[in-house]
Formats: C-alpha cells, sequence, structure tokens
C-alpha cells in the first residue's frame, strides 16, 4: 500500500493519505534549536538538547500526541477540525489533505467543508524559536465565521526526565501569563540564577497577523476533563476562558476568531520559543509582516539545496536517485547534527556524540559539505584521549584538555558508559581518509589538535595513536582484543577475547597510515606500517579463517565464533564485507566469500547480520540472545552494515549485486510496500526484521542511525565509484549492466564535474575510455591537475 510520493524537483516526499502505518517524521531547525514533526503535526522542540532543553511535551510510543496543534472551528456549525488530520481525525471521505516534508520545513495542506487550510512549520535559519504559519481560503459561495486555536504543550521544566518523573517538583515551578499576544511562561521566575540545576527560564507562544480574541494556559481547562487533544472542550465550546496555569500543567492556547467572505483568505503566524518576555515581543512584532514567513522558507531551500547539489545523479533507478539526491544525503546531515540524541524514539536523554557512530556520521556529509564536516571531525579527534582510545560518549559541552576518561569513575557514573570499545578510535581512519582525499587538503594532517584528557597531537599523531591503542590491547593469537564492545554493542568478547571485525579495521588503519606516512614522507612509518599489516595478514589468515568464512571472533576460552559448524550464529555479515573493504581479502577469494553471504545471508529486505539466529547456542559474551530472533543484533537485517555490503560488492566490480542488495532495503523502493515497512520511505531505519519474524519485512527506529552513512558512502564511493585520492578522482562505477547510461554532477575540490557514464556493452564495472574535456586519460583516473573550473567528463565502461 502507498502513502506518498516523491517529488523530485521541489525535494519533497508528500503524503497524500494521512493515515500512515506510523508517524512519518521530518526534522526542523537546526542544532540550536531542534523539532520534530510528524505528518500529523506530533512532535516535539528543544533548545540545544533533547534531555536538558526540551520545551515541549510528546507522549513516546503512544498515539503521536501532541504536538503543534491548530485547531479550526466553524462558529456558525460549531463543527471543529484540525489543520492537519489529527488530532481531531475528521472522517477522511470529506477531510482531504497532503502533508509535504521538506528540507527543513513541513507543510499540511487540508480542505474541509469548503476552506482550505495550508500550515507551514519551520525554524527560520540561524534562529532559535519555531513558526507555524497558517493560511486559510474561503473556497465556498458564502462568508464563513472560522475560530482559529494555535495550541502547545509546554514541558514544566527543561530536564524532559525531570518534567516527566518528578511531578511533585516540577509543577509548582512554573506558571503562565497572557502578555496581550502571547502566553508566557515561567519557570522558576523568583530565582535569578539556577537552584538545584533547575534553570531559570521564560517561553513564549504568540500570535501575529491576527488578534487574540481569547487565551488559555492551563491544559487541564484547555482539554477539559477526560477528553483528549482530538475534542477540547475550549474548542468545542469556541471560546478560551482565560484560565493560567499556577501549580498544574502549562500550555500556550490563543484564539483568533475571523470572517471570511466567499475568495477570502488570511495569514497568520504562531510563534514559539525559549524567549525572554521582551524578545517574544519584538520577534511577534516581525512576524505582523506577512511576507516574512514565504521569505524564510525560501531561506532553507536554498540553503539545503544548495548543500545537497553538490552531487546530483541522473540514474536509470529512480528510487537510487530520490534516495542519493536529496533524502539518503538530507539524512546524513540530520543523524552529523542529532546523532542518536532525539527522534520519535529516542527520547533526547543521550547527552552528547557516541564516538563510533558520530565519526561515521561524518563520512555522509563530506562529499556534499566537507568544511563542515571538517568542524566536526577535529571535535571528535579532540575526544580521543591521549593513549589513543576515544571517549565512548563526546559530551556536548566537551572541554578537550580537561575531560576525564573511562579509568575515572566520575566519567562512567556521568555517561554511563563503563570502558573502552575495541572499535571508536579506529573509525577515524576511513573517516580521515575521506576527508583528506575529498578535499586534497592533507595539511589536516599537520594540524594540532588536543586530546580529550590532556597533551596536543598533530592529526597524524592522533592517528598513530589510535593504532597505538589496539596494539595495546591484544587478546590471544595476538589478534585485537574485543574489549567492552567493538561496532557490535552486543558482543562481549573481553580483554583477551578477540574481534575479527576490529582485526580487519587495524588491517585498513595500517594501509591509511601508510598513505598517510608516504604523502609526508615519514619512511620509518610507513616501514612500521607495512610490517605490522603483513604480521597482522598472516594472524588473520592463520586464525580467522574457517573452512570458506572470516569467523567473528575468539573467546578468551579460545571459543571460535562463526565457524561452519555452529548450531547458530555460524556466519556472521560483517567479516565478510570488511575483509574486502580492508583490502584484506583480494578479488577471487572475495567473490566467494560474497557468493556465500548471498546463499546464506541474503532475504528480500536485505542481507542478515549473521544466521541463524541465537536461541539456545550463544555464547557467554552473545547479548544479541536478549532480543527475539530475526531482530536487531541477533539475526535481524542490521541495516547499516547493508552499505558496508554494496561498498563490498562494489569494490569487487559486481555492480548487479550491489544494486539488488541495495534496492532490497532502500526506503523509497519499500514506498509501495509501506504497510509491511511501517516506517517513513523517505528515511533509513535502524534494522529490519527478518525471517524468524511474523512481521517479516517490519523496520524500526527512523532516522537517527548509522545506515544513513554507511549506505550513502556505499552508493557513493561503492555504486557510483567516486573514489578520490590525494591527488585526483578515480572513477570506477559498479553497476548493474542494465544502466547503459547516466550522468553525474559533482562539485570538487571547488570545481564542476558534469560526468557522463556510457556502459553501451552492459559491463558492470570497468573502464574502456576516460575523457576529461576532450582529453583522454592513461587509465580511469582524474588528477586534479587537469581539473578546470568546468569539466566535461565522459567515462565509457
Ligand atoms: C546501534 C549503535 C551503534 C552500534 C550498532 C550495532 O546502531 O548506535 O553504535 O554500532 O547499534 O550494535
Amino acid at each position: 500500500m502507498q502513502y506518498g510520493n516523491f517529488d523530485a524537483q521541489a525535494r519533497e516526499y508528500i503524503i497524500t493519505r494521512p493515515d500512515t502505518p506510523a508517524p512519518w517524521a521530518n526534522y526542523l531547525g537546526s542544532p540550536a534549536y531542534g523539532a520534530i514533526i510528524s505528518n500529523n503535526a506530533g512532535g516535539y522542540s528543544f533548545v540545544k538538547s533533547g534531555a536538558a532543553g526540551r520545551l515541549i511535551r510528546y507522549r513516546f510510543n503512544e498515539q503521536d500526541r501532541p504536538g503543534r496543534y491548530i485547531y479550526l472551528r466553524d462558529d456558525e456549525s460549531g463543527d471543529y477540525w484540525s489543520a492537519s488530520w489529527q488530532p481531531v481525525g475528521k472522517d477522511l471521505d470529506k477531510y482531504r489533505s497532503i502533508c509535504r516534508h521538506g528540507t527543513g520545513y513541513t507543510i499540511m495542506e487540508a480542505e474541509y467543508t469548503g476552506l482550505r487550510s495550508e500550515a507551514s512549520y519551520y525554524v527560520p535559519m540561524e534562529t532559535a524559536h519555531e513558526v507555524w504559519r497558517l493560511k486559510l481560503i474561503n473556497t465556498g459561495a458564502a462568508a464563513r465565521k472560522i475560530s482559529v486555536f494555535g495550541f502547545v504543550e509546554f514541558t514544566c521544566e527543561s530536564f524532559y526526565e525531570q518534567d516527566q518523573v518528578n511531578l511533585q517538583y516540577t509543577q509548582f515551578i512554573t506558571r503562565t501569563y497572557f502578555k496581550d499576544k502571547f502566553i508566557l511562561q515561567t519557570i522558576n521566575e523568583n530565582c535569578l540564577n539556577a537552584v538545584n540545576e533547575s534553570r531559570v527560564e521564560t517561553r513564549f507562544f504568540g500570535l501575529a497577523g491576527a488578534p487574540v480574541t481569547s487565551y488559555c494556559g492551563d491544559r487541564a481547562v484547555f482539554l477539559g476533563s477526560y477528553r483528549d487533544y482530538g475534542n477540547p472542550v475550549s474548542v468545542e465550546k469556541g471560546r478560551l476562558d482565560g484560565t493560567l496555569n499556577y501549580n498544574l500543567n502549562p500550555c500556550g492556547a490563543l484564539h483568533t476568531a475571523l470572517t471570511l467572505k466567499p475568495g477570502e483568505s488570511v495569514s497568520l503566524v504562531f510563534l514559539l520559543g525559549q524567549k525572554r518576555e521582551a524578545e517574544a515581543k519584538a520577534l511577534i512584532a516581525r512576524y505582523e509582516d506577512s511576507g516574512l514567513p514565504d521569505r524564510e522558507i525560501n531561506d532553507l531551500k536554498t540553503y539545503w539545496h544548495g548543500k545537497l547539489a553538490n552531487l546530483k545523479v541522473e540514474t536509470p533507478d529512480e528510487n537510487f536517485n530520490h534516495m542519493v539526491n536529496t533524502w539518503n544525503a538530507y539524512q546524513c546531515f540530520i543523524t552529523f547534527n542529532w546523532s542518536r540524541a532525539a527522534s520519535l524514539i529516542y527520547c533526547g536523554q543521550r547527552n552528547g556524540y557516541g564516538y563510533r557512530d558520530t565519526v561515521q556520521d561524518i563520512q555522509g556529509i563530506i562529499h556534499l559539505d566537507p568544511e563542515m564536516a571538517l568542524e566536526k571531525l577535529k571535535f571528535m579527534i579532540s575526544g580521543q584521549v591521549s593513549h589513543g582510545g576515544a571517549l565512548p560518549l563526546v559530551k556536548y559541552d566537551h572541554n578537550p584538555g580537561h575531560e576525564d576518561k573511562p579509568e575515572d569513575a566520575s566519567y562512567r557514573t556521568g555517561t554511563g558508559h563503563p570502558s573502552y570499545r575495541a572499535d571508536d578510535a579506529l573509525w577515524l581512519f576511513p573517516t580521515v581518509w575521506k576527508f583528506i582525499t575529498e578535499t586534497g587538503n592533507t595539511a589536516l594532517l599537520d594540524e594540532e589538535i588536543p586530546y580529550a584528557d590532556s597533551g596536543v597531537d598533530t592529526v597524524y599523531q592522533h592517528l598513530s595513536k589510535a593504532i597505538d591503542f589496539s596494539l595495546n590491547h591484544l587478546g590471544i593469537h595476538g589478534l585485537p582484543a574485543g574489549l567492552h564492545a567493538d561496532w557490535n554493542d552486543c558482543l562481549r568478547l573481553g580483554a583477551n577475547g578477540v574481534s575479527v571485525f576490529v582485526a580487519f579495521q587495524l588491517y585498513y588503519a595500517f594501509e591509511i597510515m601508510i598513505r598517510c606516512a608516504r604523502h609526508k614522507g615519514d619512511a620509518s612509518t610507513e616501514t612500521r606500517m607495512n610490517e605490522l599489516k603483513k604480521k597482522f595478514g598472516a594472524i588473520i589468515e592463520e586464525r580467522c579463517w574457517n573452512t570458506d568464512r572470516f569467523v567473528r571472533g575468539i573467546t578468551e576460552h579460545d571459543q571460535v565464533v562463526g565457524k561452519p559448524d555452529d548450531p547458530e550464529a555460524s556466519l556472521w555479515l560483517n567479516p565478510q564485507s570488511w575483509s574486502i573493504i580492508s583490502g584484506f581479502a583480494p578479488r577471487e577469494r572475495g567473490t566467494a566469500i560474497m557468493d556465500l553471504v548471498h546463499q546464506q545471508l541474503n532475504t528480500k529486505y536485505g542481507a542478515r547480520l549473521m544466521a541463524p539466529s541465537y536461541r539456545r547456542h550463544a555464547f557467554d559474551g552473545a547479548l544479541a540472545l536478549l532480543f527475539n530472533p530475526s531482530t536487531k543484533e541477533n539475526g535481524g537485517i542490521f541495516l547499516q552494515t547493508q552499505g558496508w555490503l554494496i561498498l563490498a560488492e562494489a569494490l569487487l566490480g559486481r555492480g548487479g549485486r550491489a544494486l539488488e542488495y541495495y534496492l532490497e532495503s532502500c526506503p523509497a523502493a519499500q514506498n509501495p510496500i509501506a504497510e509491511t515497512r511501517l516506517l517513513e520511505p523517505y528515511v533509513y531505519s535502524q534494522f529490519t526484521e527478518s525471517v524468524d519474524s511474523p512481521f517479516e519485512g517490519r523496520s524500526h527506529v527512523h532516522w537517527l542511525t548509522g545506515t544513513a552513512s554507511t549506505v550513502m558512502v556505499g552508493c557513493v564511493e561503492g555504486i557510483l565509484g567516486l573514489r578520490p585520492d590525494i591527488n585526483g578522482l578515480r572513477l570506477s562505477p559498479s553497476v548493474p549492466s542494465s544502466w547503459k547510461n547516466f550522468t553525474m554532477e559533482k562539485i570538487f575540490r571547488g570545481k564542476k564535474l558534469r560526468i557522463q557514464v556510457q556502459n553501451p556493452q552492459g559491463r558492470e564495472s570497468g573502464c574502456r575510455k576516460l575523457s576529461v574535456n576532450g582529453v583522454e586519460m592513461t587509465d580511469n583516473y582524474i588528477p586534479a591537475s587537469v581539473l578546470k573550473a568546468d569539466n566535461e567528463v565522459i567515462l565509457e565502461m
């Protein structure tokens, strides 16, 4: 079943049926002010942090309530509805609506009883407030008397958890006032400064473009006893009674009554933010200019569309185009901004950047906005501890040079992270490499960046220390220890047990270090890394290969995990794909391994993380056992790993397979089966339930997931084959043989490349001829030195 479609031109997803199988959300705002909004206006907002800056309430895991509600009421008949289908939820035979999720804005259009409404929600660029602009048009033949009500449910205080659980306290520190055009909410108004960590704050909910007819600041009075957001008594009555909150729950509710002649339209604006009284007043005055919202929405489009335009592909597969050009790219920026903090599933409590997650997230935007990536990359490098390991969580208020670390009890209690992960710092290698090769900015290697705890080093030294950390934490057989976990949060392989995934990451790190050392003319490091690569390569060969596959790990009791004769979890996806990505497995062997993966792990919705799922035979450190079979790490389709799978197949030159995997789990390709998928068909989720589940194909944990960046890399570097190195760009598309022609437009180091790929023979990879501005290259490589401002590139496969 289909609930909407893509508008590639506008970069919007248009939901044409509002009764979607789950709330389908969008993100508004920036790290200064974040807002999540569903297609039925459910969701919440926060200043900087979902945990510590929560402005409005949302009841997680319920019926997508409450949200940013605009109620409309016919004052003659008393009939009322909402500008989004929910919360009132009128009969869909009579109520028509669409929701357009765009880049940084969401627009709900509705038509009911001859009245057309358009509610646009957005956070203007570089601001910390949100705008709900409502346009109303009377499309009928008679004049209409209409009441409009805006409603928002404030939190009692900014700390989400306190607001939810400490009711005997938080309800009594806040109250609301009416100030002419707005409801003002105060928190701790008797204090000048924070007391008990509870901050002194004021918030407002205001109206511009129309007079306030009546108001209410108390949620219970607004809704009425035993009522819900769908039938507030005040809306039913057509008037708010002016009650303000003192010791119950605050809200902002504003009402304006208007008359619309046939064909007449009106535009008004509700505003919300955490501002002082005077600032609120000034803001509302600014929005008396009714042209402002359109200009601000246009600014958002210019900003986002400008960023996204740095790579534009036109392939024969329109789902691939929708995702790579707009939605996967946009999601990469959202994960980059919000990490795993706040969504309709993540309640906002993760008050920092998970090291591995964010260092991987950065990879998803490097090809579109390397400068933005650089800032965060340096920040994350400063989250590395001076012995080379990385802080599992880098706090939002991270203070490099002065942080405590997992060795300190204060860090463990403060973050809830008990110790180092085996993989965290190793993610720097692909990310730093992507950055310097995309930009040519190798000077980054010499830049000095502090460590989290103390001391300063160049980025080159930081990388070297990351390798040292792994070398100083080896388990049995001299392989990298599994420590608290590796990429897989559910694997406790320990200080002596070993992780094969990390072994491949380390092998890859040696290779990147070799390239950097070569560039810097550091021969001794180059030699040392080559020796290490050889040494570890031999151990991997001896200890990690079993029959026809790479195993997943070895416990400290020398139990091998992931052998062919294991009754459960006998084949694991990541060590196979990473054997190729790391450069360890050469083509022929890689091909055999990946054929085995296809045979044993692939399903119609993607390849499973491992199979069979654990039920009775898990080793002691296999926490995946906690999950139902075919769920998450227990044999689910963990979508982040599909990106590596796609990349691995593409590196082998098997474009058909790469696209096959791509499409199996591509949200856009699942648009027609939304009832199976449940989640948004325009963004990736964390995992999909697989064959053991009665709900095969159902996906979970939307938006904030590493899937966004790994699949993006799988597409850009893998399928499209855009593989820069320090001196230029290698073009190695790996596509299905049916792709006879496609184009890419890419900004590379400030220059424009218009690339035409011709594939008349229907190959899956390879290059017969490459020309740049009419000049033939010697192979599929474009030295950066031949590029002009604007370049015509033709690649014949
Ligand atoms: C979640 C975590 C991520 C981890 C993955 C696999 O996505 O955010 O850090 O790598 O699970 O366990």
